[in-house]
């Protein structure tokens, strides 16, 4: 198996039987904020632009790259499609064109013209924009797997797919925590170098407990070279900076009595067979070229890249949003309503300051406790975010259902907040319409430790949809005996629990007066 690096997690497989590119990313990604580390300017497009299979774990946009896929991949590749509970992946492939799909099960191998694969999905509300996976790959000689930034539970299917020869993970930080808080410096410093720590521990354990002969450090860590971000790179191995490079993973490792890391380029080129390992990277001096001088690299490349940095920037909309306060009322408060278990976990509010010198600064409370989002008057916030108005009001004109996967991982923003922090925050703010709502709250309900009844229609069915937990107190509707959830239009049969739109998933449904006449025998016998 021949593998080609093209930066960040992009990898392009070359197998007897077929060709694989997977995460391909070359535009700049979040509000231009983020590059791929080192630069990839060099790769041939046209060398991986018609590949067999086309496999993007996820939707951050350093993994999918829609423009490049849209100008650059053709449209014929196979799509090998991570099982995931909301189909947006599948929906943005099937916008930019691509027609033929494999759906993969989630840890389940498939044969695919002599090759075997199989996509490991994390489905959690944290993992990546709801959705995260990695993909292993056996081609009869070569077995690899590429984790990239997913981080999976259960390894047992993975050891069941056989030994790895190449194996490429993510050991750097590729989150705005803790730079963008207002925290005094020592503790960004502090909490920065422990985070540091945990993800090359995190990332260690995972090579000792994958096992693969070799190691490939991959999926990060971005470049900042906006000026604004400049500052967040790790120009000089700064133990409390949180994107230390390939390199530094790869002592950590040898430090550690690993030494079957290896160093990866945007363009090196490795051949893995037989359990040997060759790497050839795109010219001779091109590791020095990078690491010998990386400060001066990065200067090289900002220069390079500040002219679409700024055309990127000036075309950000300004302006464009009359009524803001309004706009977000109008699409939030809908969604506050039947968030009963974020707006509980949340338990406080949220203060968004959004920033303009030109038109007025606007400030914007979503009240997880009424349930309302209206101009701030000065009530207590638990978090505060202070945000540019055009990245606002870009998440706004594109109604994107995501801000965590579009606006905060941009790092363009300042965040202060009092106690600890809260997940459902940054769920709430992933989870922006009322499929990905209704998906995090069922998420919550099922860690619930006892799943909940509700009556309908003469029967109690559990309250939350088989299919992808809509709460079937608000979105189930019963006639003749066939409940309709109207969030993806599932049907159920209430006597049997027998699902008619698919056939593996059950609804659990009891009469309610059998239900009824169980509780007060139990009633009797106690008494
Ligand atoms: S959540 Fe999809 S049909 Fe109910």
């Amino acid at each position: 198996m021949r593998v080609t690096f093209l930066g960040q997690a992009g990898l392009y497989l070359e197998t007897e039987q077929g060709t694989i590119l997977c995460d391909p990313w070359f535009n700049p990604a979040f509000f231009a904020s983020w590059f791929p580390f080192p630069s990839n300017d060099d790769i041939d497009l046209e060398s991986i632009s018609h590949p067999d299979y086309l496999y993007v774990s996820h939707l951050h946009h350093d993994h999918f790259d829609p423009e490049f896929l849209r100008d650059h991949v053709d449209k014929r590749a196979t799509v090998l499609l991570p099982e995931y509970p909301i189909e947006q992946l599948e929906r943005e492939l099937r916008e930019l064109g691509f027609q033929r799909f494999v759906k993969t099960r989630s840890a389940e191998p498939v044969e695919l013209d002599g090759l075997r694969i199989m996509i490991v999905s994390l489905v959690a509300p944290t993992d990546g924009p709801i959705g995260d996976s990695g993909l292993a790959l056996d081609d009869g000689r070569t077995r690899i797997f590429n984790q990239n930034d997913s981080r999976p539970i259960d390894l047992e299917p993975l050891r069941e797919f056989g030994h790895f020869d190449g194996y490429f993970l993510q050991f750097s930080g590729a989150i705005w925590y803790p730079m963008v808080y207002d925290f005094p410096q020592r503790m960004i410093q502090n909490l920065g170098r422990k985070k540091r720590q945990n993800e090359m521990a995190r990332a260690k354990r995972y090579v000792e407990e994958i096992g693969a002969s070799y190691v490939f450090p991959s999926a990060g860590p971005p470049c900042f070279l906006d000026p604004d971000l400049f500052h967040f790179n790790d120009f000089d191995r700064d133990p409390s900076n949180t994107f230390p490079d390939q390199t530094v993973f790869i002592e950590y490792l040898a430090e550690h009595g690993i030494d079957s890391g290896r160093l990866l380029l945007p363009g090196s080129v490795t051949t893995l067979l037989d359990g040997r390992c060759e790497v050839r990277h795109p010219s001779e001096d091109a590791v020095e070229a990078v690491f010998d001088d990386k400060r001066a690299y990065l200067e090289a490349y900002q220069a390079r890249k500040l002219p679409e940095i700024r055309r990127r920037k000036a075309a950000w909309p300004h302006g464009r949003v009359d009524d803001l306060i309004g706009e977000l009322k109008r699409w939030w408060e809908p969604l506050l309503a039947q968030a009963d278990l974020t707006c509980a976990g949340v338990n406080g509010r949220v203060l968004l300051e959004v920033l303009d010198e030109d038109l007025g600064d606007e400030q914007v409370v979503i009240d997880f406790l009424d349930r309302r989002v209206d101009a701030w008057k000065g009530e207590p916030c638990r978090y505060r975010f202070r945000l540019q108005r055009p990245l606002v009001e870009t998440c706004v004109l594109e109604r994107h259902e995501d801000w965590v996967n579009e606006l905060f991982l941009s790092c363009r923003f300042v965040a202060s907040r009092e106690g600890p922090f809260n997940e459902y925050i940054y769920n709430w703010f992933k989870g922006l319409s009322p499929e990905r709502l209704q998906y995090a709250e069922g998420w919550y309900a099922e860690q619930a430790p006892s799943q909940e009844l509700i009556e309908l229609d003469g029967y109690l069915v559990q309250r939350r949809c088989p299919h992808l937990k809509a709460d079937l107190a608000q979105f189930g509707v019963v006639e003749d005996g066939v409940l309709t959830c109207r969030m993806h239009g599932w049907q159920f049969d209430l006597a049997t629990g027998r699902c008619l739109t698919s056939d593996d998933r059950r609804l659990h449904s009891i009469p309610a007066e059998q239900a009824e006449r169980a509780a007060q025998a139990d009633a009797d016998a106690i008494g």
